[in-house]
C-alpha cells in the first residue's frame, strides 16, 4: 500500500517526508484554505520535493470551468493529479485529462456505483471518503471492499485510494481489504510508527545497556 499525505503544510509534509511516509499528496480546497497560501504557490512548493502524485482539485462544477482549472493545476508540474468530483461534469472532464495523458483523481465518492463510472471515465485515482460514511453511521470501510471486489471483476486499473482516514485502524483495515492507496493527515500516518511496548523495549533495553557499563 503506498501513503499519500491528505495536507498542504510545508512544514509537516517535510517532516512526514523525512519519515519515509510520501509517496504522494492529497489536496482539497479545504486543506489549501487552511494553508493560507494561493493554491500555484504551495502546489508547485509540495512538487518540488514530492516525486509522487500530487492531488490538486477543481473548484469549477461545470465542464468547461474543470477543463481550464485543470489544465492551469496540471501546468504546475508532472506529477499533479487532477481532482474533480464524483459528478456527470467531473467525470466529462476526466475523460478529457485522461485522453491528456494527465493524472485524474476522482474525489467525493461515496458508492460504488460511483466508483464502477468512475473506473469506466478512466480515472486514475478514486477516494471513497471513508471518515465522513462512519460520519453518518454508515460502515465506511464496506465501501473499499465493495471496490476492489468490483474492480478485481472487471480488470480495472483504477487505483483505489482510502480517503478520510482519520485513525491507524482505518489504514489498517483497508490494507488488509487491498486498497492500493491511503490518504491521511501526516499526524495519522506519522502514528503508524507507534507502539507503546516498543517505547517500553526501548526504555528497558537502554536502562540495562547502561548498567552494564558498555559501549560500542
Ligand atoms: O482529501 C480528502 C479526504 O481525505 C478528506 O478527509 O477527514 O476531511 O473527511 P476528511
Amino acid at each position: 500500500m503506498k501513503f499519500f499525505a491528505d495536507s498542504a503544510d510545508i512544514a509537516e509534509l517535510r517532516a512526514c517526508h523525512d519519515m519515509g511516509l510520501v509517496d504522494g499528496v492529497t489536496t482539497n480546497p479545504s486543506i489549501i484554505a487552511k494553508s493560507g497560501r494561493k493554491i500555484r504557490e504551495v502546489i508547485a512548493e509540495i512538487c518540488s520535493f514530492v516525486e509522487g502524485p500530487v492531488s490538486a482539485e477543481v473548484a469549477a462544477l461545470d465542464f468547461d470551468g474543470m477543463v481550464r482549472e485543470g489544465s492551469e493545476l496540471s501546468a504546475i508540474a508532472k506529477n499533479v493529479a487532477v481532482k474533480v468530483p464524483l459528478t456527470p461534469a467531473g467525470l466529462k472532464a476526466c475523460r478529457h485529462f485522461r485522453e491528456k495523458d494527465v493524472m485524474v483523481n476522482v474525489t467525493l465518492c461515496f458508492s460504488a456505483n460511483q466508483a464502477l463510472l468512475a473506473a469506466k471515465a478512466g480515472a486514475t485515482f478514486i477516494s471513497p471518503f471513508v471518515g465522513r460514511l462512519d460520519d453518518i453511521g454508515l460502515p465506511g470501510m464496506d465501501l473499499i471492499g465493495e471496490i476492489r471486489t468490483i474492480y478485481d471483476n472487471y480488470g480495472f486499473d483504477t487505483n483505489i485510494l482510502a480517503a478520510s482516514m482519520r485513525t491507524v485502524n482505518h489504514i489498517k483495515e483497508a490494507a488488509l481489504i487491498g486498497a492500493d492507496y491511503a490518504t491521511a493527515p501526516p499526524a495519522v500516518l506519522k502514528a503508524l510508527y507507534s507502539h507503546p511496548l516498543t517505547d517500553k523495549g526501548i526504555e528497558s533495553f537502554l536502562a540495562d545497556w547502561k548498567k552494564s557499563g558498555q559501549s560500542i
